[in-house]
């Protein structure tokens, strides 16, 4: 080796390259992470050293999505639990604490749709999505001031990624109460990245054109479900034209995977976007340009 291929050497002995991907150590919390997008960021940053602890409505999907983690070598918590009882996101974070210790990661990813033309929509139809992507997110990142305020936890790393849609960028006919709510995500995302930069918490969110999951099929193919006493139709109808229309797609002409959507989390999740706070970053596959 040449002298300065063996400086080189030393001086990465010295100090070893850290891999801005790696998420070792860290603990990371995910709403509605039993399927979906949710799922595939669990399994994307466990992959980087993440350790996981998993909320959805759906237990048993919720189980199977910890077991998946655990049987390749992750750790990993499942904790079920309707996110509309406003108790639910305290009771949370504080078993995430006492099972790992410490938070370094929350990604509020739970949701879903209850579309309606605006002449027929419900008071609470309208109520029910503003609560589960705003209310809920609100609370949630609440529930870690203690922790996250603590100046113990200073130096920890410490980032919120917020799951937004082009839906509250762009808009979409139906969805008065979703773009409303979605659009909400990007106030709420802009005010902690401020409000709480002084604690070392990077606030970020994603902002979604059509992934292919439960919540983008079509109904018949879904389940039904009940959250915050309501009972709710997974899916967009088949006929739903815009939705099912892949010409303007840029990339393929075809929705984007959970997998490709994860991507994004890991970035705004790990030192990749260390000096990224209060963004929206767009994944639509050009959609919308
Ligand atoms: N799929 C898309 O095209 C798309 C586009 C833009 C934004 N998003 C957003 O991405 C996020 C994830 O959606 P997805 O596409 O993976 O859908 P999904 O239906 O596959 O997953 C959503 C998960 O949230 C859980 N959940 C719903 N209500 C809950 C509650 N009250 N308490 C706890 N868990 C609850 C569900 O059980 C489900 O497992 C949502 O916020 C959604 O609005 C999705």
């Amino acid at each position: 080796m040449n002298p300065a291929g063996r400086l080189d050497q030393v001086q990465k002995h010295l100090a070893p390259e850290v891999d801005p991907c790696r998420l070792d150590g860290q603990v990371v919390l995910i709403t509605g992470g039993a399927q979906g997008i949710g799922r595939a960021a669990a399994q994307l940053l466990a992959s980087k050293g993440a350790k996981i602890a998993i909320n959805d409505l759906d237990e048993t999907k919720a189980n199977a999505a910890v077991r998946e983690l655990t049987s390749a070598g992750h750790e990993a918590l499942a904790i079920a639990g309707d996110l509309l009882e406003v108790d639910h996101p305290q009771k949370l974070v504080d078993a995430v604490i006492q099972r790992f210790g410490k938070v370094n990661v929350l990604v509020n990813g739970a949701g879903f749709l209850v579309d309606n033309a605006i002449h027929r929509m419900t008071e609470e139809q309208f109520d029910v999505v503003m609560k589960i992507h705003n209310y809920v997110p609100y609370r949630m990142i609440k529930a870690l001031s203690k922790h996250w305020m603590d100046s113990a936890n200073a130096d920890m790393p410490k980032a919120i990624i917020n799951i937004a849609s082009v839906s509250g960028l762009h808009g979409t006919p139906g969805q008065v109460n979703y773009c409303t709510a979605k659009a909400g995500v990007l106030g709420l995302t802009m005010a902690i990245a401020k409000e709480w930069s002084r604690f070392n918490v990077r606030c970020n969110s994603v902002a979604y054109g059509w992934i292919d999951t439960r919540m983008t099929r079509p109904p018949e193919e879904t389940a039904k479900f009940v959250s915050g006493g309501q009972e709710i139709v997974a899916g967009i109808p088949q006929n739903y034209k815009k939705w099912r229309d892949t010409s303007d797609i840029l990339v393929g002409a075809r929705p984007g995977t959970a997998s490709e959507a994860a991507g994004v989390i890991l970035f705004l999740a790990s030192p990749l976007s260390a000096y990224m706070t209060g963004a929206c970053v767009e994944c639509t596959g050009g959609r919308y340009l």
